[in-house]
């Protein structure tokens, strides 16, 4: 937009240097004309929407609704696709699995939005890291997590991680002894726990005072994110009283959270000098610091270079940040609504018990090896998250090209948000979709009579 208001004024400059009145009343209604015409002809591209106002497009009218409700109604009245102003960004949602499967697989579909908030992260990490460095990140974890275990398949070094944790959930439970607790705190550590174990091989025990502060700071972040929402959008807003202080706690937040992760990357880089370690690597952090070593001692021209022009152990740290950040939630909610699911569709619980009763003894514990016999504890889960959404909007992605759908055109550089709670209600792939029905997750009919 800045670049089009320079070309105008150097335009505008060049017509008053005209001779006569006439030429230039002329031009400066042919370049009125020309820019009406361009205008319309950029909106009339764009997939339709709603009216914004000038500056803010349609952040006045978001009155505080989470976002992906207000998505999710305006995917209503306009469809599929539709394009909306937030602030000086561009924005288009996508509501069907055919577009975001079109627009995902394009190769100039994985940046990111350059907006304040999200550019606290420096572009580290794999949330909000792009090309090079997000590619080679994307690709480096998906090999080391199959390494590790990270797969559906019984007797994984990751499942016995898990596997511990269940042990001790289940002895903490009993030890409540028939009083209702929270199991929102008690998953969240062991949740939390295969999340570290995985990461750098540790765990918080029972009241760690390390766990409690971590809880505190996520907690308070989502809190702060929320106050300081419309800056990502306009800029000005981080200007108002109070906003700086607000994003002043957001930094001194992450930089706590990001000093946890940091200390144990330290540690470990110490604790391998000291030793000899040319063993299988014990976690994901032995992973990255094996690459690091291996790349150090190669010629430059054979280096794949894992961490192109950044700091490693920023990448390292914000790699585990952002790992947290995308398991603990997600993971957490989930067990929460299965939860809830099971208190709610009573004839779905006995469902499942009797699929527990069929296949696992009394005092046995269930593993990954019965996955496979008990489809339709996994239908439940499947559905519990489709139902409840656990995460309504996929994360934001910038197109670095213009991208064509049917007679639409999405300009380079717009935001593009997912709507996956809008995904999971499509009439068309799940009928009835406001029912929690986990059969329809199963292709053949499953009998549990008594055998
Ligand atoms: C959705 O639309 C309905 C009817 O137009 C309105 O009453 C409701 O407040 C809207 N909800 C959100 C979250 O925008
Ligand atoms: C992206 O895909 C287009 C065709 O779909 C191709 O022409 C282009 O070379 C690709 N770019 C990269 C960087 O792979
Ligand atoms: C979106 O808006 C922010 C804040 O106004 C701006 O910095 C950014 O460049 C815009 N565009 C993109 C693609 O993020
Ligand atoms: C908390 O973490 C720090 C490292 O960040 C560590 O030095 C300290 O021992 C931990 N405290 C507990 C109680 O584990």
């Amino acid at each position: 937009m800045s670049s089009n208001a320079l070309y105008y004024c150097l335009v505008v400059i060049a017509i008053n240097y005209l001779s006569s009145d006439l030429l230039r009343i002329f031009a400066y209604s042919t370049l009125l004309f020309w820019i009406i015409f361009k205008n319309i002809r950029y909106y009339k591209s764009l997939p339709p929407g709603p009216w914004g106002v000038p500056f803010l497009g349609i952040l006045p009218f978001m009155n505080k609704r989470p976002p992906h409700l207000v998505y999710l109604n305006m995917s209503k009245q306009y469809g599929d696709v539709f394009s909306i102003q937030m602030g000086s960004n561009l924005t288009v949602c996508l509501g069907s699995t055919k577009l975001m499967k079109e627009f995902f697989s394009r190769n100039d579909s994985t940046d990111r939005p350059n907006t304040p908030l999200n550019n606290l992260l420096e572009g580290f990490g794999i949330i909000t890291s792009q090309g090079a460095l997000w590619k080679r990140q994307r690709m480096f974890l998906h090999e080391k997590f199959r390494a590790l275990g990270v797969k559906l398949w019984p007797n994984t070094r990751f499942e016995k991680s898990i596997s511990m944790e269940i042990d001790e959930l289940i002895a903490e439970l009993q030890e409540s002894d028939g009083v209702p607790v929270n199991p929102g705190y008690l998953f969240g550590r062991h949740i939390h726990n295969v999340i570290c174990q995985l990461m750098m091989n540790y765990r918080f025990q029972a009241d760690d005072k390390n766990f409690t502060m971590f809880n505190e700071r996520v907690i308070r972040g989502m809190q702060l994110f929320g106050l300081v929402l419309f800056g990502e959008h306009v800029p000005a807003y981080l200007k108002l009283p109070g906003k700086m202080e607000v994003l002043n706690e957001i930094k001194r937040n992450l930089v706590d959270i990001s000093k946890f992760h940091g200390d144990h990357v330290v540690e470990r880089i110490k604790q391998r000098a000291n030793s000899a370690h040319n063993k299988e690597p014990a976690d994901l952090l032995d992973c990255y610091l094996d690459k690091l070593d291996e790349e150090n001692s190669m010629d430059s021209n054979d280096k794949k270079n894992i961490f192109p022009d950044v700091d490693p152990v920023k990448q390292i740290v914000q790699v585990m940040n952002d790992l947290f950040s995308a398991g603990m939630d997600t993971s957490l909610t989930s067990l929460l609504w299965t939860c809830i699911m099971m208190l709610k569709n009573p004839e779905a619980a006995e469902k499942v018990r009797s699929e527990l009763r069929k296949f696992v003894a009394v005092g046995e514990k269930v593993t990954m090896a019965h996955r496979l016999q008990m489809p339709y504890i996994e239908a439940v889960v499947l559905e519990t998250m489709r139902v409840a959404s656990i995460v309504p909007l996929g994360t934001t992605h910038v197109n670095s090209k213009d991208w064509k759908i049917g007679k639409y055109v999405v300009p380079a550089g717009t935001h593009i948000v997912p709507l996956i709670n809008k995904m999971n209600m499509d009439p068309e792939i799940y009928p009835e979709p406001e029912l929690f029905k986990p059969e329809r997750f199963i292709k053949d009919e499953i009998s549990y009579g008594p055998s």
